[in-house]
């Protein structure tokens, strides 16, 4: 029954995503789904509302969706089409209002499912995948990947973090260098500490490379 509504859930995710050019494309939804499964089974976490939570995320997206209001009565209109219990829509919609990390103001996630999820959305962002998707988003925007005049933003407002100019380089400052520090699980705690090391070798040899030092 529940694999059979995570199996529907991943056809109508799939079908919503697939000419996303916002970095939400598909396989972030792949990527997300997989880790929050992984974390769920460490930490004990419900891995049917963990699953589906990490499917819709990005559903209810601004960016995706026209406001966040509109994506939730979509999802929750999704979730009463395949049967899905009141409970389970409720705790799943919960997630997924407070996930979006907007600039800084997090929430405080209030249940295990939801600090999971978060987790594996924010793992997403860091190490290896983290930095393609920055210079990739990078790219689709039109920025340098690095521009030594344009300074790192020390505070900036909503606004100013999806509308300023910036570069791929000043976006690890900005914001992937400052995931670790958010992670709710301690098994994504482990895993955050990796990637942030390779985000840290990466930029150790990116401004070495610039200099023409190595
Ligand atoms: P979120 O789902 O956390 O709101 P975003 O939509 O902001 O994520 O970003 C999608 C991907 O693009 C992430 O990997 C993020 O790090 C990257 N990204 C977001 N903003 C920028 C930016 N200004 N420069 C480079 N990469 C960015
Ligand atoms: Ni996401």
């Amino acid at each position: 029954m529940k694999e059979k509504m995570i199996e529907q859930t991943e056809t109508f995710v799939k079908d919503k995503l697939k000419d996303d050019s916002s970095g939400h494309d598909w396989y972030h939804i792949y990527r997300v789904k997989k880790l929050a499964l992984n974390i769920a089974e460490k930490e004990g976490a419900d891995s049917f509302v963990c699953v589906m939570a990490a499917l819709l995320h990005d559903i209810a997206d601004e960016k995706i969706a026209g406001t966040e209001e509109e994506g939730l009565r979509e999802v929750r209109n999704w979730l009463e089409s395949i049967f899905v219990e009141e409970p389970y829509i409720k705790h799943i919609l919960s997630i997924i209002s407070s996930m979006s990390f907007k600039g800084g103001s997090g929430v405080e996630m209030e249940s295990i499912e939801g600090k999971v999820v978060q987790d594996a959305d924010r793992l997403d962002a860091i190490g290896a995948i983290g930095i393609g998707r920055t210079f990739a988003y990078s790219g689709a925007k039109g920025q340098l990947m690095y521009d030594p005049e344009i300074p790192v933003r020390e505070t900036m407002t909503k606004e100013q973090y999806r509308n300023q100019k910036s570069t791929a380089i000043n976006h690890f400052y900005e914001k992937l260098l400052k995931l670790k520090h958010g992670m709710n699980t301690p098994y994504a705690k482990k895993l955050a500490n990796d990637r942030h090391a390779f985000l840290e070798n990466f930029l150790e040899q990116f401004f070495e490379e610039w200099e023409g030092r190595k």
